[in-house]
């Protein structure tokens, strides 16, 4: 089975969640099948290795998962882009909309040093205001990101053009 065939097979399609009409691309069976988790990790991090990633950057709440696996595997650090009022010490933080919402995000000022190399990963791209909104806040902290790595690009809804547009390369396993 190609790579794609096997991360789609195990990805899981949830209709009418979490409001009606919106057609839910649930991972958590990916994460539980050894083989596709390997597998998707292993394909998101191969063109960043030995190239000198500081930091793999992780959107709450999924990104963490794929982040800890990708820093690890890349013997890099991993920091934690979170939803408000969840990080204890200073922050720089970014309102930003969803598919389905408003929220705001934030990282640790003294998280990222100006030049470190970084990844930003979450699961899923869908309208790109969650990426966009962190790779925003990467770049006040001045660090530099080589790439943005989701597992689900839904390109329909634009996230990576936008991204994209930023100068941002974007590397997704499935649409
Ligand atoms: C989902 C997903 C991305 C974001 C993508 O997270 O994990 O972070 O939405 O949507 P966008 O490209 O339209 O911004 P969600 O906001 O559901 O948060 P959670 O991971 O905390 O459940
Ligand atoms: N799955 C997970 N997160 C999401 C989705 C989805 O289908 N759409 C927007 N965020």
């Amino acid at each position: 089975m190609t790579l794609q065939d096997e991360l789609i097979a195990a990805i899981r399609n949830i209709p009418d969640y979490p409001k009606p009409g919106i057609m839910f691309r649930d991972i958590t069976t990916l994460l539980g099948n050894p083989r596709a988790f390997r597998r998707a990790v292993d394909e998101l991090v191969h063109p960043y290795a030995g190239t000198g990633i500081a930091q793999v950057v992780g959107i709450e709440a999924r990104g963490f998962i794929l982040g800890g696996a990708m820093a690890h595997q890349l013997s890099s650090g991993f920091i934690p882009i979170r939803k408000k009022g969840k990080l204890p010490r200073e922050t720089v933080s970014i309102a930003y909309s969803l598919e389905y919402g408003v929220d705001e995000m934030e990282v640790h000022k003294d998280a990222l040093k100006p030049g470190d190399k970084v990844i930003l990963v979450d699961d899923l791209i869908a309208t790109g205001g969650t990426a966009v909104a962190a790779a925003n806040l990467i770049r006040q902290l001045g660090a530099d990101i080589a790439a943005a790595c989701f597992v689900i690009d839904l390109p329909e809804l634009g996230g990576r053009a936008k991204l994209e547009a930023l100068g941002v390369e974007v590397r997704t396993l499935v649409s």
